[in-house]
Order: C-alpha cells, then sequence, then structure tokens
C-alpha cells in the first residue's frame, strides 16, 4: 500500500473512532491530502437531524481553516466502503481535481478508487458563477 494511502486511512479511521453519531449509529472517518499534511474530519450529529455535519466536510472545514485551497486525495472509512453523500462531493467539488483519487474502504480494508469526476461528474464549478 502506498505509504500516503495507509497514513490516510490511519487517520480517518482515528477520527472515525471519535464519531459523535448517537442517532443513527453510522460512523464515518474521512482524511483529506493537501500537499504534504493531512487534515481528518468525523460525522458529528445533532439532535435537530438537519444540522448534522458530515465526516468529509468536517474535515475540508479542517483543512481550509488552515489555510488550504486545494485538496490531492481523500479518503472516507466506514462501516462497510460507501461514496461521500452528495453534499459532501459537492463541497469537495470546490477544492478537488477531476483526477484528484478518492479512496473508500472500511476498517479493515481499503475497497475502492476513484477519480474524483467518476463520483461527481458535471458537477456545478466555482467557473460557472462566470
Ligand atoms: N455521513 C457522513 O459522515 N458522510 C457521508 O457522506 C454520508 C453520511 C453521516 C451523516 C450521519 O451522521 C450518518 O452518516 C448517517 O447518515
Amino acid at each position: 500500500m502506498d505509504p500516503i494511502e495507509k497514513k490516510l486511512w490511519e487517520a480517518a479511521k482515528k477520527a472515525r473512532e471519535n464519531s459523535y453519531s448517537p442517532y443513527s449509529k453510522y460512523r464515518v472517518g474521512a482524511a483529506i491530502l493537501c500537499g504534504k499534511r493531512i487534515y481528518s474530519g468525523t460525522n458529528v450529529e445533532n439532535s435537530s437531524y438537519g444540522a448534522t455535519i458530515c465526516a468529509e466536510r468536517s474535515a475540508v472545514a479542517q483543512a481550509i481553516s488552515e489555510g488550504e485551497k486545494s485538496i490531492d486525495a481523500v479518503l472516507v472509512v466506514t462501516e462497510k466502503p460507501a461514496s461521500p453523500c452528495g453534499i459532501c462531493r459537492q463541497v469537495l467539488s470546490e477544492f478537488c481535481q477531476d483526477d484528484t483519487p478518492v479512496w473508500l474502504s472500511s476498517g479493515s480494508e481499503i475497497a475502492d478508487l476513484y477519480r474524483f469526476d467518476e463520483l461527481h461528474p458535471r458537477g456545478f464549478k466555482p467557473s460557472d458563477l462566470g
């Protein structure tokens, strides 16, 4: 396994341990690579369910808060490997490139690797604003 992939996986698994998901009991961890730095996040649920933030957006917020502007890789850990939701794909699209790798994993295996544009084809982009 690529050492960066392994580091992302470890970071996402660690963040997932802190998942605050008392309502769904569905724990998610995400890690993103920006240059040489790794940022992670987990899902943070809320008793007002719609106020929940997903792990991927939580990781993006961490990275952008530290001054990052571009995402080079994404890795998500769930019970069974699953794709980021539509809102997270849209948020990621602001900072990912078409060929940004996205790994989908569980705690015991990294199951799938996609290019970002496979997961989010023809999305609305900053350039669409003109
Ligand atoms: N969730 C994520 O963290 N990422 C996704 O892409 C899909 C869903 C979270 C939100 C909620 O806490 C739980 O998973 C069930 O939907």
